[in-house]
């Protein structure tokens, strides 16, 4: 078989957040989830099963993948032969259309990219939800990236519930909602502790019962305001939640600090210029760089102020996006 496919999976913002694991093996999230699919940030990946290779074969921007990487993305080819049945090692290459040292670098438009590339090449014909299934077990935040626009992921978190009831699925198409996530890039540098540590130390928090016992109810308001379109209606609870996945990991034993001044200095920004009439409402995942959500008219402005806040390196805009898809440019 010498089927080569390429795929382009767009990373996602989420609104209400995965921190932690029920099961870390498989990655089966603590809470139900909620994101937006990030029409500007996109990885392409290409792979070929070729009988030839001894050892799968990892790529990453034209580079060959550090050893973590490589592991990693071996780990999710080996399910993928174990779905197809095969023994064939892979050519995988990728690239993100962002530079991964914006502290942007997101394994959720990776990991999503290779599971659909990665199972048509070795000719299987997943359906979105299988297609998640698979993508959330390479990285969490994958699954909410193979349906596009806003998306909801559900934990299933009974005793009894199993590994393909853990999938995201579409709440509204892309073009539902001109919504936009203005990016300010506050630091280049690499995060200093990733997001699978991430979770796996949200359990030593003190704070993470009541969390889980509270969430649901935020998530149930997010989710009808996000429905009804009403940013004013959602935004507090956002900011919330954000605030609230840092306080986990500063209280979690080691503490871990995502934050930089820039990022309060973005923060408090967002709600000075809030209680001047600039509907915005911001939200940071597990780095430094702050999320800022706005209406699509007031996103140029915004931009505007935030590049000239100290501190801030660049801006980005991005429109909700589509989901993962084949596409016909290879990268080898
Ligand atoms: C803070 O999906 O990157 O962005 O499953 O270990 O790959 P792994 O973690 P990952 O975690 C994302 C955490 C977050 C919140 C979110 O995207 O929901």
């Amino acid at each position: 078989m010498s089927n080569k496919i390429t795929a382009l999976a767009h990373s996602n913002l989420a609104l209400i957040k995965y921190w932690g694991n029920h099961d870390a093996k498989l990655r089966m999230p603590l809470n139900d989830s909620l994101s937006m699919t990030l029409d500007a940030l996109t990885t392409e990946t290409t792979v070929e099963f070729d009988s030839a290779l001894e050892n799968d074969e990892v790529v990453v921007g034209g580079e060959p993948a550090d050893e973590k990487t490589f592991t990693r993305v071996a780990e999710q080819l080996a399910r993928i032969r174990q779905l197809a049945k095969i023994e064939t090692r892979a050519r995988t290459h990728s690239r993100n259309n962002f530079p991964s040292a914006a502290g942007l670098a997101s394994s959720a438009s990776a990991f999503a990219a290779l599971t659909l590339a990665g199972t048509r090449a070795a000719g299987l014909e997943l359906d979105e939800r299988a297609l998640s299934v698979l993508a959330r077990q390479g990285s969490g935040s994958a699954a909410r990236s193979i349906p596009g626009g806003f998306v909801e992921w559900l934990a299933a978190t009974n005793v009894t519930s199993t590994s393909d009831q853990s999938y995201a699925r579409q709440l509204m198409p892309p073009e539902a909602w001109a919504l936009r996530d203005v990016i300010a890039l506050v630091s280049a540098d690499a995060k200093k502790v990733g997001s699978t540590e991430g979770h796996a130390l949200a359990h030593t928090s003190p704070f993470l019962g009541e969390r889980i016992s509270r969430l649901p109810m935020r998530y149930h308001r997010v989710r009808r305001e996000l429905l009804a379109k009403n940013l004013k209606g959602m935004g507090a609870d956002i900011e919330a939640e954000a605030l609230e996945l840092h306080m986990l990991a500063m209280t979690s034993r080691p503490p871990i600090f995502y934050w930089t001044p820039e990022t309060v200095r973005v923060m408090d920004a967002v709600r000075a210029w809030r209680a001047e009439g600039l509907e915005a409402y911001y939200t940071l995942d597990a780095g430094p760089n702050a999320h800022i959500l706005v209406q699509a008219s007031d996103a140029a402005e915004l931009a505007q102020r935030l590049r000239a806040l100290e501190g801030v390196r660049a801006v980005l805009s991005s429109a909700p996006g589509g989901g993962a898809r084949v596409i016909e440019t290879h990268l080898f």
